[in-house]
């Protein structure tokens, strides 16, 4: 059985921090899952950190479908969360349900993720009585940069700290079952986790949160273009993929690989008559 939305609620009345990763294919998933993440986010990330887009902005329905379903086959345990691109929710309340519903549908997510507070709060009410989970996301959403300047930190003044809070507040209400909370200063985070009555989910929101979301490209070092003040990078595999490929071609141009370790045999005698 899958994690439920109902587990990862009760984590946070048991004060058990909640680990969340991106995944974006069939293998990182499987691993991710074995060792016992219970949540993954396919992330709209994936437009910078899979495909090469400069923002998340261009990312579309049909590639995030492509690659949840992926992750949906490597991970059986973790609970799914497929996350909406730009402007498939804001359009209209009916486009918002249809978008939804492919992602579990179609791409055998368990629950959806959309950024904002406020102003998404009367989708995410009509997601949830239709069924599908959701989890917010507020602070730093990406997929707003134009407006916001650029990434930077939110909730500075006392009156964006106001409006977050009520706009966790809101999600709520509206029936998220989680909200990520995205480059928002520890103080802030902190008050509104003990705010909230669901989790909260930082990623560059201090240690305070309910849980912590981070993506994994960022972690393992593959992503190198850009890497966040937030992320902590546990291995170098960019580098590692480096020395890799390097040795291999190294190996190819000196005709040291392959050898007949890698080759297949055969009774050459057939041979003798061709
Ligand atoms: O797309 C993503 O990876 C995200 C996380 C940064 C929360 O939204």
């Amino acid at each position: 059985m899958r994690v439920s939305i109902t587990e990862i609620k009760e984590m946070k009345q048991k004060r058990e921090k909640i680990p969340m990763l991106t995944a974006y294919d069939y293998v990182t998933a499987k691993v991710v899952d074995e060792v016992g993440v219970p949540l993954i986010l396919v992330g709209d990330s994936l437009g910078m950190v899979m495909l090469g887009y400069e923002s998340t902005i261009p990312v579309t329905m049909e590639e995030m479908l492509h690659h949840t379903k992926a992750v949906v086959r490597g991970a059986k345990k973790a609970l799914i969360v497929g996350d909406m691109p730009f402007m498939t929710y804001h359009t209209s309340i009916s486009d918002a349900l249809h978008n939804a519903a492919r992602f579990i549908q179609e791409g055998g997510a368990q629950a959806v993720k959309l950024e904002g507070g406020e102003v998404v709060a009367e989708k995410v009410r009509r997601l949830v009585d239709c069924g599908i989970p959701v989890m917010g996301h507020i602070g730093l959403t990406p997929q707003s940069i134009y407006q916001l300047g650029g990434y930077k930190v939110q909730g500075k003044t006392s009156e964006m700290a106001k409006k977050l809070l009520k706009d966790a507040q809101i999600l709520e209400e509206a029936g998220a079952f989680a909200v990520v909370l995205e480059c928002v200063p520890a103080a802030l985070s902190k008050l509104i986790t003990e705010k909230a009555g669901i989790p909260t989910i930082g990623i560059g929101a201090g240690p305070d949160c309910d849980g912590q979301v981070q993506v994994i490209s960022d972690i393992l070092g593959l992503y190198t273009e850009f890497v966040p003040k937030h992320a902590k990078q546990y291995a170098k595999l960019a580098e590692g993929i480096k020395a890799a490929v390097t040795d291999y071609v190294t190996e190819v141009k000196s005709v040291s690989f392959p050898t007949m370790k890698q080759s297949y045999t055969m009774d050459e005698s057939l041979l003798d008559n061709l």
